[in-house]
């Protein structure tokens, strides 16, 4: 069996980035280290920080005393000016790419812009963009979900940092019948679509695809949605315990990925727990970007 990892499977930047810096604030810790909301959606990953003393609180008010860490989704402005009030110290581990699409926003706003941002208006990202902005802020993913009568004649649009680029299409491809003046930011992380592109490629070579990461991980799942639309059997696992060996049987080539917020260590295990359920046969660890077909 040939096992294929994706590229660019796992960690993106700005999850690496919170990690480490959560990680090294864990080393010498002066106050009890917190993080607003789970630090990334790998509960695997919330779980070793909380061994390392990082607690995950759903409200500030919970805390007396201590340094919150902010994730990588950002959060609306208001909330670190509440953290302050409260005496408490912020480290601020926003994506620079999340915080890039909040200047966006506000900008649109103060030139005069219905903001509009296309996403999940349940994803922390997009209620921290949404909090950015003064005015009122639609979250949609399609023209449907638009309440019409609010559209102004000049309306502005960004994108959540993980949606993918043909929803981004479809709205903004509607919209621009609909409105005077359309001015659109892409958003979209480059990272989220080199990923999805890699698994969608991949998907298309193999037997079987694994995506690995949260049940949790919006982008996660969109992953396996993207594998299965190509037609490949995907199964969607958190870690290496959930793998079956009858998933295996008769297949040649097994497709790897994993979301923006799977560990390296996690990726490692299921390749190599696959690799013991083959141990009779061959198997062949390759990358996608090194892959001869
Ligand atoms: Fe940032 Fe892109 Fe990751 S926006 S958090 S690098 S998916």
């Amino acid at each position: 069996m040939e096992i294929i990892l994706a590229d660019h499977a796992g960690f993106c930047f700005g999850v690496k980035r919170a990690t480490d810096l959560a990680i090294s604030l864990a080393k010498d810790p002066e106050k009890p280290l917190y993080t607003l909301g789970p630090l990334i959606h790998n509960p695997q990953v919330v779980q070793r920080l909380e061994d390392l003393g990082i607690r995950a609180i759903d409200r500030v008010q919970d805390v007396e005393d201590g340094i919150i860490i902010i994730r990588s989704h950002g959060v609306p402005p208001r909330v670190i000016d509440e953290i302050k009030a409260r005496g408490l110290e912020v480290i601020d581990a926003t994506c620079p790419f999340v915080r890039r699409a909040q200047e966006y926003a506000k900008q649109l706003a103060e030139d005069g812009y219905q903001v509009i941002i296309c996403g999940d208006q349940n994803h922390p990202e997009v209620i921290g963009i949404r909090g950015s902005v003064n005015s009122e802020v639609l979250v949609a993913k399609t023209l449907d979900e638009l309440p019409q009568h609010k559209l102004k004649r000049k309306v502005g649009v960004i994108a959540q940092t993980t949606l993918s680029i043909q929803n981004f299409k479809n709205l903004i491809s509607q919209l621009v019948e609909r409105v005077d003046e359309l001015k659109v930011f892409n958003t979209i992380c480059t990272t989220t679509e080199e990923r999805q592109k890699a698994a969608s490629n991949l998907a298309k070579k193999v037997d079987l695809m694994l995506v690995i990461g949260g049940r949790n991980s919006a982008n996660t799942n969109r992953l396996v949605e993207i594998c299965r639309n190509e037609g490949v059997t995907t199964y969607h696992i958190e870690t290496a315990d959930e793998l079956k060996k009858e998933w295996f049987e008769n297949v040649q080539r097994v497709g790897v990925t994993a979301g923006a917020s799977t560990p390296n260590w996690i990726i490692k295990e299921v390749l190599s727990v696959m690799s013991e359920f083959n141990e009779e046969k061959k198997v062949v660890l390759t990358e996608e970007g090194k892959h001869e077909t």
